[in-house]
């Protein structure tokens, strides 16, 4: 009963973001109290805190909705999307994948195991590679709002796939196909932290 409600809503808000276009302009504002943790531009300086710059609309959208009904636990942002709408969140969302995305560097220790996990996934473990949703530049497809990765902070990469491995206190926002949660599951602590390191010079 339950996931027949959530799967519901889950559809209800899918078919709203493909609906409301967003204005770049309008979101700038909208952003600024933003800017604090995300950075100004969506770049921001804190390895905790997620880059936005460059995201792709649709997957930012999704993830607004997702944390403001709280499909998605983000404490520290606690009531801040309460008051926006589905068009400042299209604004906001259009505005930040405006912005250009900054790169960092990789670990040159990780880097092989990163790369080989990234690009080619393991047979053995029944593990896809990651570039069939991610893209080989880590670009994403912001069409079907698989999210862009190059350039983001290792950290925040590594507590996603971290939570996503997670049985129930997790990220479990990933639809009921649970594909990110069915593919942390194969992933040990190394591998988290290789990946995350190579994806976060990636560009
Ligand atoms: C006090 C700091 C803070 C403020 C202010 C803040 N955020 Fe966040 N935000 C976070 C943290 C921390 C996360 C990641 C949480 C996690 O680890 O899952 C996050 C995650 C996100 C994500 C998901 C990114 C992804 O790659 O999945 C989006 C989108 C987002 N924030 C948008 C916003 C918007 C829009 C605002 C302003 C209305 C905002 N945030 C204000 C701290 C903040
Ligand atoms: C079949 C497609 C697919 C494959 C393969 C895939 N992903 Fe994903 N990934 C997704 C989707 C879709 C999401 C967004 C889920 C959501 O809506 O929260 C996502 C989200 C993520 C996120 C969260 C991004 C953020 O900004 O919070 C990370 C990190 C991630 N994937 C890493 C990986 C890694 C590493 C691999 C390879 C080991 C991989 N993915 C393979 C589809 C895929």
């Amino acid at each position: 009963m339950n996931k027949l409600i959530v799967s519901l809503l889950l559809t209800l808000g899918i078919t709203g973001v493909a609906h409301a276009a967003g204005d770049a302009t309008a979101g700038q504002a909208k952003a600024a109290v933003c800017g604090a943790c995300h950075g100004p531009d969506g770049n921001s300086p804190a390895p905790n805190f997620p880059k936005l710059a460059g995201q792709g609309e649709r997957y930012l959208t999704k993830q607004m909705q997702d944390i403001k009904s709280g499909k998605r636990t983000v404490l520290e942002m606690t009531g801040l999307l309460t008051n926006l709408n589905d068009q400042d969140l299209a604004d906001i969302a259009a505005y930040f994948a405006s912005q250009k995305g900054s790169v960092g560097a990789a670990d040159p220790k990780l880097v092989a195991r990163g790369e080989k996990l990234f690009r080619g996934g393991d047979l053995n473990k029944g593990l896809p590679a990651c570039t069939g949703c991610h893209s080989p530049t880590g670009a994403g497809n912001a069409a079907a709002g698989f999210p862009h990765l190059g350039g983001q902070h290792a950290q925040y990469i590594a507590k996603q796939l971290t939570d996503f491995r997670k049985e129930e206190a997790g990220r479990a926002n990933d639809g009921d196909a649970m594909t990110m949660r069915t593919i942390a599951r194969k992933l040990s602590d190394e591998d988290i932290a290789a990946v995350s390191s190579y994806i976060q010079g990636l560009h």
